[in-house]
């Protein structure tokens, strides 16, 4: 007979705002929970963080469903929850304590919390900012939000999320947070599709063919310009019945379009950005784009 014994934690889990003082100065992950092998390369990137300096800091994520960033209603009600597997994973990959707050420590209600002004990069693009209006506002309110509340001396976020990324530097150097921001590269399934949260709800042949992401994206490498790279990626996507928001090629971080300076650069600073819908998933990725030489 196998006795099945509780599995305890010694991950600190904290619900109340009152408790967060020691986490002062904390390493940051912040998630909304549902995690995977990407959000446990964060928290492992996050220990490393914190062993390189000489005081010991906590390693803290916190897991919060942020309702102000979503902004089709379903998509927040059928966000996947999982908490105790959350914790576990979290700490496995050494964190030392989860917030888990509810949303009256993040709204209490009575209370404003403001929205920083946002950055261009949140605003400009066309690409989220056009296709998901009023999230980085959300994200914004949020993230200052957590700042305010935990003190991070450091914060790490996935590549995956590119402009957020871009958003949250250019918030925290316009707000001058005394945080330093890390970005850290996207975690692939063998076949290339980047690990989302989300990925969940793709049944099995979508599943299959949402690998065209991946490869949409190594297509932009044999392309010498952008147009052509754009060409390349809604190739691959259509043919794998993607229906496309955005493939395009961006300066890294204002994500604006390429300008003619840069383009005569044999190796400007760009990326090659990925918006599609699969069923009911909206899927997005990102990699570096560096134009290849043409054969003669
Ligand atoms: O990337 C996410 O999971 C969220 O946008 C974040 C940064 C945790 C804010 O809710």
């Amino acid at each position: 007979v196998i006795e099945l014994v509780p599995i305890r934690l010694l991950v600190r889990i904290i619900h109340d705002n009152s408790e967060l003082g020691p986490l002062d100065s904390c390493v940051f992950v912040p998630t909304m929970g549902a995690l995977h092998e990407g959000h446990f390369a964060l928290v492992r990137e996050a220990v490393r963080v914190r062993n390189a300096n000489a005081v010991r800091k906590p390693v803290v994520v916190s897991i919060f469903v942020n309702p102000t960033q979503f902004n089709d209603p379903k998509d927040l009600e059928r966000y996947p929850r999982t908490l105790e597997a959350d914790a576990a994973g979290c700490e496995q990959a050494g964190a030392d304590a989860i917030y888990t707050p509810r949303p009256e420590h993040i709204y209490p209600p009575g209370q404003t919390i403001p929205t920083p002004p946002l950055p261009s990069v949140a605003t400009m693009p066309g690409l989220e900012d056009a296709h998901r209006p009023g999230h980085f506002a959300g994200v914004c309110q949020v993230v200052h939000r957590l700042f305010d509340l935990l003190r991070p001396s450091h914060a790490l976020f996935g590549e995956k999320d590119w402009q957020q990324l871009a958003v949250i530097r250019a918030m925290t150097a316009a707000e001058r947070l005394p945080v330093s921001i890390h970005g850290i590269p996207t975690i692939r399934e063998p076949d290339g599709l980047a690990m989302s949260s989300r990925n969940v709800f793709l049944k099995p042949d979508e599943r299959a063919r949402a690998a065209a992401m991946f490869r949409a994206l190594n297509a932009t490498n044999a392309e010498p310009t952008s147009s052509g790279a754009e060409h390349a990626m809604n190739t691959v996507l259509r043919a794998a019945g993607l229906t496309v928001e955005y493939a395009c090629v961006r300066e890294a971080d204002t994500l604006l379009p390429l300008t003619p300076e840069h383009l005569s650069s044999t190796n400007p600073h760009a990326r090659a950005l990925i918006a599609a819908r699969l069923g009911s998933v909206r899927l997005i990725d990102n990699a570096p784009w560096h134009p290849s030489t043409p054969s003669r």
